[in-house]
């Protein structure tokens, strides 16, 4: 008997069966996805980004953060994201004020592309800008430059050359780096100055904040 005819059609029904779950559907239920806005304040969720975090945004595409930093925050019943967030990044007790939540499909309305992330061999960045969080912008640019003056055991690599070492000509710039040490100090009558795109990346890491309110994500208590 023949049977190729019915080989083909479990062929298609296997195809189409995947086609439909993993394309027709998603496309459906988050292919339209719009920001919200609130009614009272007219706040919109997602807000938008500024002109300098948009270009930040493709500097961190460029120097591939994304292989080894996460911006998803998973939600408390699978992970202890939320209660460790705060607590263990920068020496910060957990706070519930600063309305942690999982991170959801329409947090991702203002990327291009989504740095959603396959591995943590850094900490998330998701929210990354929240002002606890963050120590000052002089912290960045000194832990771009080099991650080892801030943090001395990292595998992160130096972006120095998001950095220009250039003579002091009259006053020192005031966007110099401060805190540069030992073999990172810059030589008498030299400084370190931020390029542009080390500027835009430290502004699109500090625009990183996921705690506006999303009707699909309630903010989950901390412990
Ligand atoms: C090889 C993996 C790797 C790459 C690539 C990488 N990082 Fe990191 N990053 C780390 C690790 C590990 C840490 C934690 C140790 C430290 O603070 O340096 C870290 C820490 C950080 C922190 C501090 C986080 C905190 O909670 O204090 C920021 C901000 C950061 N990285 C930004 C970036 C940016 C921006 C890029 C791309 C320009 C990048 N990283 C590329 C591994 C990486």
């Amino acid at each position: 008997m023949n049977r190729i005819p019915l080989l083909l059609i479990g062929i298609f029904l296997a195809f189409a069966a995947a086609w439909l779950g993993l394309v027709a559907y998603p496309v459906l239920v988050l292919g339209n996805l719009q920001p919200e806005t609130d009614a009272d304040s007219g706040d919109v969720s997602p807000p938008l980004l500024s002109g300098l975090a948009v270009a930040g945004q493709k500097v961190y595409a460029a120097n591939g953060c994304v292989s080894c930093h996460s911006q998803m925050v998973r939600p408390a019943y699978l992970a202890n994201d939320i209660a460790r967030e705060m607590a263990v990044e920068n020496g910060n007790e957990p706070d519930s004020d600063l309305n942690l939540r999982q991170t959801v499909a329409r947090d991702y309305l203002r990327d291009q592309p989504a740095f959603i992330g396959l591995q943590r061999i850094g900490p998330d960045l998701a929210n990354y800008g929240l002002e606890k969080r963050v120590a000052t912008l002089s912290e960045i640019h000194r832990h771009l430059y080099d991650p080892r003056i801030v943090s001395p055991d990292s595998i992160m690599p130096s972006y120095r050359y998001l950095y220009s070492l250039r003579e002091i000509s009259g006053q020192p710039s005031n966007e110099a780096l401060t805190g540069l040490t030992g073999p990172h100090a810059p030589e008498p009558g030299y400084e370190v100055v931020p390029t542009e795109d080390a500027k835009v990346l430290a502004a699109y890491l500090l625009s990183l904040k996921r705690n506006y309110p999303l009707s699909e994500a309630p903010v989950e208590p901390t412990e």
